[in-house]
């Protein structure tokens, strides 16, 4: 059973009388752990999708279950919260709060979630030295870089820690060499931190970190095959035993 399973996913967007078909029945099966690069050309429903998955709009039909929960029949509530604390949102157009210092901006949803004083400047601290951006803390997003800000808006999604991911063209707009910082960042996310990551990229390098890079055209994943996970590796003791009886 993958972590997150997505099935039959339909998304119809309604402006006066067009409708456009943004998802059609689309499937997906990721596993906890994994980082996948998803390609397509424009339109073809990538943004959607983070957007359905992120919980920021609703499907009109479909399931999105993660870990076992289907967050399209979360209330408000719920889904608020798991906006908040399940998934961190990566968008190619930084989304900081203007009057907000970098730090502030870290910090906010951790207010938002209640977290204490104490642990919201520690895990600030810690996420600033992760985006190597201690030294402009206290700058407002306009006195920032275009790779600074989107740093800071990698530590804004990743404030509540949460275990999944989603960027949309992360890089996008970054020449070649803060492209490659927030590269690096989200390798560690992936190596070190556990995180799951879903990213919508162009970008080769990105690509070539991914465990899968799957293609997207006309609202579906296009090789069905490559929605599979990748199969779980063999435990280091499996194989250890493996190892011991072909010695014997
Ligand atoms: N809010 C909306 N209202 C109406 N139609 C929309 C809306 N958002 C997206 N669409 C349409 O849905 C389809 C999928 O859009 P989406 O933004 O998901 O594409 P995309 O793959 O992210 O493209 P790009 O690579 O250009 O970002 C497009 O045809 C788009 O015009
Ligand atoms: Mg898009």
């Amino acid at each position: 059973m993958p972590d997150i399973a997505i099935r039959n996913l339909i998304k119809i967007y309604k402006t006066g009388r067009t409708e456009v078909l943004a998802l059609r029945e689309l499937r997906l099966d990721i596993r906890s752990g994994e980082m996948i690069t998803i390609l397509g050309p424009s339109g073809c429903g990538k943004s959607t999708l983070l957007n359905m998955i992120a919980g920021l709009d609703r499907p009109n039909a479909g399931s999105i279950n993660i870990d076992g929960r289907n967050i399209v029949e979360l209330g408000e509530t719920a889904l608020a919260r798991y906006r908040r604390t399940g998934v961190g949102v990566v968008f190619q157009f930084f989304n900081l709060v203007p009057t907000l210092t970098a730090r502030e901006n870290i910090e906010l949803p951790m207010r938002l979630e209640g977290t204490g004083g104490a642990v919201r400047r520690r895990r600030t601290g810690e996420l600033l030295e992760l985006v190597k951006m201690a030294e402009r803390a206290e700058h407002l997003p306009d006195e920032l870089s275009g790779g600074e800000q989107q740093r800071i808006a990698i530590a804004v999604a990743l404030a509540n820690d949460p275990p999944l991911i989603l960027a949309d063209e992360p890089t996008g707009e970054l020449d070649s060499k803060t492209g490659r910082e927030v590269l690096e960042i989200f390798k560690t996310m992936k190596e070190k931190r556990g995180k799951t990551l879903l990213i919508v990229t162009h970008d080769e390098r990105i690509a070539k970190l991914s465990d899968r890079a799957l293609r997207m055209i006309d609202g579906q994943m296009v090789d069905d095959r490559a929605n599979s996970p990748t199969p779980t590796p063999t435990p280091p003791a499996a194989e250890d035993a493996m190892h011991a009886n072909n010695g014997a």
